[in-house]
């Protein structure tokens, strides 16, 4: 496969942390450190913290940063208790949400239809998504993984449009690697994008998806981040765990930059 013609993209989902507004702050000193006066010039970087935290990290003014929430409602307002809508999420800073990430599916039962709809909420909000599809270990044992993301690619984006999408990134998350310290080898990691650009070819087009990302997520460190997210063909990564450390954060990013 050929190499990427994008910007890559480095996204860091910090999950239910930190606990405090205080380390929160602690956080964003760090990666301020981290990050000041550096411009990343062949990678946009987005950080996904709990919304409530959104005010305080937009109160940086990060220029080279941007912010992303790691989940929305797709309503638009009304009596939803608990929720936040992607309008709500885009009025208050982010540019990207992402959707359908496997502990969503796991802890929360959402299925294809309800990414759909969270999807199309996205999309309406004038928000990017970053759309998470993956096989569990035992679909992978069983030849499963290709069957799978067809199936979560075909439903997720039904009824979405060509023209949406430039706009919606597709996370490969194989559901075995998120959480553990197993990450794939990078030709499986290659195998995997190249299923779903045809899958999305089939749905799309081929110009269609030249301009769609496809980033591997699932322990990107940064000692094996050169096996998942710098091979010439990915478009970067989605990273958990790694994110809540500035420094090991932006030396994934530096190694994304170095290449
Ligand atoms: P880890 O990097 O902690 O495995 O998490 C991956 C993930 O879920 C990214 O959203």
């Amino acid at each position: 496969m050929r190499k990427t013609m994008h910007k890559k993209l480095i996204v860091g989902n910090l999950k239910m942390n930190p606990v405090s507004p205080a380390e929160f702050g602690r956080y964003l000193d760090m990666l301020e450190k981290e990050t000041k006066g550096k411009n990343f010039e062949k990678t946009e970087i987005v950080i996904c913290p709990p919304a409530i935290y959104f005010r305080q990290f937009s109160e940086r003014k990060f220029k080279n940063i941007k912010l992303g929430a790691q989940d929305v409602y797709w309503e638009y307002q009304g009596a939803y208790t608990g929720e936040i809508s992607a309008g709500m999420v885009k009025a208050n800073g982010a540019e990207y949400s992402i959707v359908g990430h496997s502990e969503r599916r796991k802890y929360f039962g959402e299925n294809e239809e309800i990414i759909n709809s969270k999807l199309k909420a996205i999309l309406r909000s004038g928000l990017k998504a970053i759309l998470c599809v993956g096989e569990s270990g035992e679909e992978r044992k069983s030849n499963q993984t290709a069957p799978v993301l067809k199936k979560q690619l075909e439903k997720s984006l039904a009824g979405i449009g060509i023209g949406k999408a430039e706009y919606i990134t597709i996370v490969y998350e194989p559901i075995w690697a998120v959480g553990t310290d197993k990450t794939p080898s990078s030709d499986e990691v290659l195998e995997a994008k190249i299923v779903i650009k045809k899958i999305l070819t089939v749905l799309y087009s081929k110009k269609a998806v030249e301009k769609m990302k496809i980033l591997y997520g699932g322990s990107v460190k940064s000692f094996c981040a050169g096996q998942v997210c710098v091979d010439p063909a990915m478009d970067g990564a989605l990273i958990g765990r790694e994110s809540l450390a500035p420094y090991e954060f932006i030396k994934i990013v530096k190694i994304v930059e170095e290449k």
